[in-house]
């Protein structure tokens, strides 16, 4: 893979994690949108495509949410189902979901609106992009992984989101001691995650697997309780898929 552009950037010289879907939205999800997108939607400046960023762009949270508070970031949030039940439960926590799925978004911002929550922003966005450059450096007390399209056939495997350099990234925007939390229902992509982070020397994994050897048995970690069980999530238990957690602690540096 050349690691530029011919016009000299490197704009997406790795595949996306996502499809483009349908943007239709529904009755409630476009009343949703036109309500409370002003207010909770960050408008940021793009680079060459609609869910891409500019790489010069750099977001200041305490601008964005207009207080200093922890910062934690779910990327792929989907619907919002998570992301915004942490949020009724933590007022003194700021959310920020980055989502490229403009029916799941709309979906938050109805979810917002409804139960009047002051502490979530969306952004519509290539999470690796905005991961690179535009949060700043140790910037996220904990950044949240939810069951990642799995992206099955051998040769999808180079879309998946979580990879070695996805962990440099994280690396990046978390602060010193930040939490990583992962979630998948997929075995093989629970243990493609654990090999990837678990190889990075700037991750712990809090539940460090039995044996020894380059590949450990284990390295889950209980079921997140701060993870609400979403309709995904249940379809997965109810076609018989076990769900694997994993939690990282960002290394000082
Ligand atoms: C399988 S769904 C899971 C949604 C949610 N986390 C849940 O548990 O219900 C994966 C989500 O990640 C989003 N996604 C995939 N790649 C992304 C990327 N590079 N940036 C932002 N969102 C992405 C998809 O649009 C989709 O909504």
């Amino acid at each position: 893979m050349n690691s530029m552009n011919d016009d000299g950037t490197d704009f997406r010289r790795r595949p996306v994690s996502f499809v483009r879907r349908s943007a239709r939205l529904s009755t409630g999800q476009q009343r949703a949108w036109d309500n409370y997108s002003g207010r909770f939607l960050i408008d940021i400046p793009r680079g060459r495509a609609d869910t891409s960023v500019d790489p010069g762009y750099v977001l200041d949270p305490a601008v964005v949410f207009g207080r200093e508070a922890p910062l934690v970031v779910e990327v792929g949030s989907g619907a919002g189902e998570a992301v915004i039940h942490a949020a009724a439960r933590h007022p003194d926590v700021n959310f920020l979901a980055i989502e490229v799925y403009t029916p799941g978004l709309a979906q938050t911002l109805m979810q917002i609106g409804r139960q009047e929550l002051t502490n979530v922003r969306l952004i519509q966005a290539n999470a690796p992009e905005m991961l690179t450059t535009a949060l700043p450096a140790a910037s996220v007390r904990e950044l949240w992984v939810f069951f990642p399209d799995p992206w099955h056939k051998n040769r999808h495997h180079k879309r998946r989101l979580v990879s070695p350099h996805f962990a440099s990234l994280a690396a990046r925007v978390l602060e010193p001691a930040g939490l990583w939390r992962l979630a998948t229902d997929w075995a093989g992509y629970a243990r493609v995650m654990r090999n990837a982070v678990d190889a990075s020397d700037e991750f712990t994994n809090l539940h460090p697997g039995p044996g020894t050897g380059a590949v450990p048995a284990g390295g889950w970690a209980p079921r997140f309780e701060g993870r609400v069980m979403t309709s995904f999530e249940k379809k997965a238990l109810d076609a018989g898929r076990t769900v694997h957690d994993l939690t990282y602690r960002r290394k000082p540096d």
